[in-house]
């Protein structure tokens, strides 16, 4: 343990991406097409998942239009990928606030980044075949917190999903030391380092 590292101090830091898992959401745009929206505010209990998505992007107006997505998960060899996407919004015009941040108007975010598109076979958006872990899910509820009109939480109910078969183990489970996810840390992007151990209830 470093010296000191029991002193904490109160700050003031401008973000709290505190490392959640990078998911690539894809969602249908009006004309059909399939838009990427990365994010990696978002968590799963049993087969509901909610996640923090800014209204100033395509993503949520896509979900009110078509309440449909797939989370695809992104290993960390993928990072420069992602990253090649962190610019870009299928949004147009581009809102003057996310202009003034440096992104630009990407229709093809699949050929941008290098990634294939695949159908899914529950939901209308494509799948990305790069990402080991895919999973689809219908809308329930986008909702804006009270404290913060900029984004909404979205909640969706898994239906499907899909694992590359190196990570899968046995029928149904996925294999912890195969699959990493790739983990956004205060703008960082990182994988998981050694295994410390399991939980008692681990069946694997
Ligand atoms: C690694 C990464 C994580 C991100 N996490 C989020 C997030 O959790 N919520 C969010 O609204 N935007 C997040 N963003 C920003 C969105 O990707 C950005 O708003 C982009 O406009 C979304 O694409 P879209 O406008 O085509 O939907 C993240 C960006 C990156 C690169």
């Amino acid at each position: 343990m470093k010296t000191n590292a029991l002193a904490h101090k109160s700050i003031q830091p401008k973000i709290l991406y505190y490392g959640t898992p990078v998911v690539l959401l894809t969602t249908k745009n009006e004309d059909g097409s399939t838009n990427i929206s990365p994010i990696s505010s978002s968590w799963a209990l049993g087969d509901c998942i909610v996640m923090g998505i800014g209204y100033g992007g395509k993503a949520v107006e896509n979900l009110r239009q078509h309440p449909e997505c797939v989370l695809n998960l992104p290993d960390p060899s993928l990072w420069k990928q992602v990253e090649l996407l962190a610019p870009l919004t299928g949004k147009d015009p581009v809102p003057s606030y996310k202009e003034q941040m440096g992104f630009r108007y990407e229709k093809d975010k699949f050929a941008a980044a290098g990634f294939t598109p695949m159908p899914s076979a529950t939901v209308e958006p494509k799948r990305i075949l790069e990402c080991p872990l895919q999973i689809e899910a219908k809308v329930v509820n986008i909702r804006t917190p009270e404290h913060s009109p900029d984004f909404a939480i979205v909640e969706v109910k898994a239906v499907k999903v899909h694992a590359s078969e190196d990570i899968v183990l046995g029928e149904n489970y996925i294999d912890p030391a195969s699959w990493s996810p790739l983990i956004y840390n205060f703008r960082h992007y990182f994988g998981l380092g050694a295994q410390m151990g399991k939980s008692y209830r681990s069946e694997t």
